[in-house]
């Protein structure tokens, strides 16, 4: 069973379905995302995909592209039910994220011992990282595998381990709850739900077996995964996301948002940019983001001695102009967007316009491949 598999087992309501259409639904707090996939005669096809930016439903005057938002449920049905409509959306089985920033993603190391034990040890240790009582959280792990060491079991020294990893993902039972509520007003024959992570990493994937660090840049936080053989080894979340810099910007220039937002997406990081106090922003704060990679990069290089492969970026945020050649040159690690349209067919006319969408996309991508690859 793939991990992916392990944790959407974290909800209850986890129903299958045999329809063979599927939406992915990557609920964000800027804006929702959705992708529609089928299988057809063994090919997955792409029937739709479409977004719809949540700041003018916070704010109906004066909401914007890229605006944080926060939305009662009811609200956020709505402009999730408008968003289907656009998109013509009919699939019947539909596939939700949960954000990273209402879930809480871990890894403990607990003392190796019998499995029948392990629950109970981890619940205990779980205790320690959740802010809340555990009955307010729903919990799921799953046991790293060990990294391979052929070395001692081939010279027939056996020394074993004392410790191993475990990855433990715990969701507020609100959150559920206000999902539950959300797809109760939706026309779908069934739901699950599945850690934005976990879907980011199918959408983007392409077989790499060798380490892979994942950046989702979103509006809110940012996320960094380090993947091996398709198993998580590192993961950390930072709650300053793309929309900080947009905030910046509006601060310090003393500009609305709406020009902050359109500053930023200009100037980026373009060193030789003829707005200079527009870059200083935006690279000072980006400069904590650097220096929190680097150390995921180095945290894993140190623990599983071998060097991260490769970067893929996930996220509107990634998009800003020279972030991926920064990363590039600072770490010296190939960097690429994450391409999830690739994984389906669709029209050759619409192939510039899905690459450029694509790192925006590999949540809600991931999602509708969940039970199609
Ligand atoms: N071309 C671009 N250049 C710079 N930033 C961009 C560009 N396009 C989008 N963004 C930024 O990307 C962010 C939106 O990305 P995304 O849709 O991935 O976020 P989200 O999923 O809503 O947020 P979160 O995942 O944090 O909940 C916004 O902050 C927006 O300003
Ligand atoms: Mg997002």
């Amino acid at each position: 069973m793939s991990i992916q598999e392990t944790l959407s087992g974290i909800f209850s309501g986890l129903m299958t379905s045999k329809t063979d259409a599927y939406v992915g639904i990557d609920i964000g707090s800027s804006s929702i995302k959705v992708a529609q996939l089928k299988k057809d005669k063994g090919r997955i096809l792409l029937e739709t995909y479409g977004e719809v930016a949540l700041g003018p439903y916070q704010d109906k005057e004066e909401g914007v592209a890229g605006q944080l938002t926060n939305l009662e449920v009811g609200v956020l049905t709505e402009a999730l039910k408008n968003l289907l409509e656009q998109a013509n959306v009919t699939a019947k089985s539909g596939l939700i994220s949960v954000s990273s920033a209402t879930s809480l993603i871990f890894i403990l190391k607990v003392p190796h011992i019998d499995q029948r034990e392990l629950a109970g040890v981890v619940e205990n240790e779980a205790r320690k990282y959740i802010p809340v009582p555990l009955s307010e959280v729903s919990l799921d792990w799953w046991v790293i595998p060990e990294r391979e060491s052929y070395g001692e079991e081939d010279l027939g020294i056996s020394k074993k381990k004392t410790e191993i990893d475990v990855l433990v993902a715990a969701v507020r039972n609100e959150v559920i709850d206000r999902y539950n509520t959300l797809t109760k007003e939706l026309d779908f024959s069934s739901v699950a739900y599945e850690i934005e992570t976990f879907s980011a990493i199918r959408g983007s994937f392409k077989h790499e077996l060798s380490p892979v660090m994942l950046v989702d840049v979103g509006a809110s936080g940012i996320r960094m995964t380090v993947i091996e053989h398709g198993v998580v080894r590192k993961f950390r979340a930072l709650n300053r996301g793309s929309a900080f810099l947009t905030s910046s910007l509006e601060k310090s220039l003393e500009i609305p948002f709406e020009e902050a937002e359109t500053l930023k997406r200009d100037v980026g990081l373009d060193k030789g940019h003829k707005n200079q106090e527009a870059y200083n922003i935006i690279n000072t704060g980006l400069n904590y983001v650097f220096s929190e990679m680097q150390n995921v990069v180095i945290d894993f290089e140190r623990d599983y001695e071998k060097p991260i492969s490769k970067i893929i970026l996930t996220g509107g945020g990634a998009r800003l102009p020279r972030f991926k050649e920064q990363v590039e040159s600072r770490y010296n690690i190939t960097t690429v967007f994450a391409d999830p349209f690739s994984k389906a067919l669709s029209p050759d006319f619409l192939d510039g316009v899905l690459e450029q969408a694509g790192p925006e996309f590999a949540i809600a991508v991931g999602l509708a491949l969940q039970n199609l690859e």
